[in-house]
């Protein structure tokens, strides 16, 4: 057994003094004003009986994984879109995503010789944070776009009022997903025998076809002689396992679906495998860091710029107080001209006072900017760089970079500018989709994963 998954066994201490709605008593930002609160309350009592999305045995598997890569010994690979919306919940939308992301991770594990853990940002990724409550124009207030779970984008009372109901179809579009992605991985989609299934209709002509196909055939290659020397087909690379996240953001909904589960004690967020708390809610004494601490999932944090180490610790005191592996995940997003400055001290610090995290880089959110034509975009230059000075930054501070969180999607859309066709901002007219932040296109996203081996190899020479 390995060191860490004996420490899973230890005990770890409940949080005696915690209930789901717990968070009712402290200060919550972020959430909308429902303005009928008995539609609520019902809303939350039909949600408690719906059948669960993921079980508490998965999510105890992906705890084991995450504790694997603090280790070292794995790699997480977590991406999708910004937001999911009810209209993208179809067929082509997300088999492309799941089709963009084993790529992904193949490169990834061509490339760094690591297994990789597989996290999707989708079957639940309907809420957002805005950074302002309401939206105006010419004259008009109304409350602002909070994501599908909570009102429909456009101008209009009817759409923008927060409507409770959104959150049962939130449900089932998340188990709609669940459901196709388990399928499709079921049903050998995810075959390593066989990456040419995933084969979306682009990689023919683009610039990264040639070193993509050349790392398809190498792994198949591999394939083929690790089964000629067993003289059977090697186990385990005809599935993949692959796990879900969300920003747990509205707690009305994480409440309703946080349960108790047979012969395991305390808490699960049943609605997701790895929730995280966004950057504008992770305040010390906020509703959203109550809710995290006493539920049992792994977790994510968001650690921006302004964060401080004694922040930082004190926030690691409340969410893993038992130092528990695979419990808590560090996703630092800086941008690319502030990492430098600002990450160092955080990684010090928790070097220093010996905590357990999963470091974890989002190359996205702090490189967002908007162009003189009205675009919210991102430069893929400055996601590089990110990305290459956070492997720089862990190798000097002695912690380790185990994971990256990337905004993806697997259509042809031009959101991000950069990246090997060199997307300009007259380009960003052309495909752009997204409601909310830009996404790499599958062909940026699948350069990131490049990118990440080549910094990756840099390293393990250094
Ligand atoms: C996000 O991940 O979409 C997001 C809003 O991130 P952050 O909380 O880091 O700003
Ligand atoms: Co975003």
């Amino acid at each position: 057994m390995s060191p860490s998954s004996e420490r899973n066994l230890q005990a770890v201490n409940l949080p005696d003094d915690w209930q789901p709605d717990g968070w009712r008593r402290r200060t919550a930002r972020q959430l909308p004003v429902y303005p009928d609160a008995a539609a609520l309350a019902d809303v939350q009592q039909e949600l408690r009986a719906l059948p669960p999305l993921v079980t508490s045995w998965e999510i105890q598997n992906l705890k084991q994984q995450l504790a694997d890569a603090q280790e070292g010994r794995r790699f997480l690979l977590q991406g999708g879109d910004c937001a999911e919306n009810f209209g993208d919940c179809t067929s082509d939308i997300i088999s492309n995503r799941l089709k963009v992301l084993l790529q992904m991770s193949l490169v990834l594990v061509h490339g760094m010789r690591l297994p990789v853990v597989r996290v999707g940002r989708f079957a639940g990724q309907y809420a957002k944070p805005r950074s302002a409550d309401t939206e105006t124009r010419d004259g008009l207030t109304l409350p602002c776009y909070r994501g599908d779970v909570v009102n429909a984008p456009a101008f209009t009372l009817e759409a923008r009022t927060p409507d409770p109901r959104r959150m049962i179809k939130a449900h089932a579009r998340s188990a709609m997903t669940m459901n196709f992605v388990r399928s499709l991985i079921d049903g050998g989609f995810a075959d390593l025998h066989h990456p040419e299934y995933w084969g979306l209709d682009w990689v023919g002509e683009s610039p990264l076809a040639e070193e993509y196909q050349r790392m398809v055939s190498g792994l198949g290659d591999a394939v083929r002689f690790m089964e000629t020397l067993a003289g059977t087909q090697v186990h385990n690379l005809n599935r993949v396992d692959f796990y879900t996240s969300h920003e747990a953001l509205l707690l009305p909904y994480e409440e309703a679906q946080t349960r108790q589960v047979p012969r395991q004690w305390g808490w699960f967020n049943l609605s997701t495998h790895f929730p995280w708390i966004g950057v504008r809610t992770a305040a010390l004494d906020g509703a959203h860091v109550e809710y995290f601490r006493g539920i049992r999932n792994p977790i994510g944090v968001k650690v921006g710029p302004t964060s401080t180490p004694d922040d930082l610790l004190r926030l690691i005191d409340v969410l893993n107080p038992d130092d528990e592996p695979g419990r808590l995940s560090l996703i630092h997003r800086m941008g690319a001209t502030q990492i430098g400055e600002r990450l160092p001290a955080l990684l010090d610090a928790v070097r220093r006072e010996g905590r357990r995290v999963l470091w974890i880089c989002d190359p996205m959110h702090g490189n967002t900017e908007s162009t003189s034509n009205g675009y919210k975009t991102r430069r893929f230059d400055n996601i590089r760089s990110e990305i290459e000075q956070a492997f720089e930054l862990h190798a000097a501070a002695g912690t380790r970079l185990g994971g990256v969180h990337l905004e993806l999607t697997g259509e042809d859309v031009t959101e991000c500018m950069g990246g090997a066709r060199a997307l300009t901002e007259t380009d960003l007219e052309r495909a752009y989709k997204s409601q909310v932040d830009p996404r790499l296109n599958y062909e940026q996203a699948l350069e990131t994963a490049m990118l990440i081996v080549r910094k990756h190899a840099q390293g393990a020479r250094a």
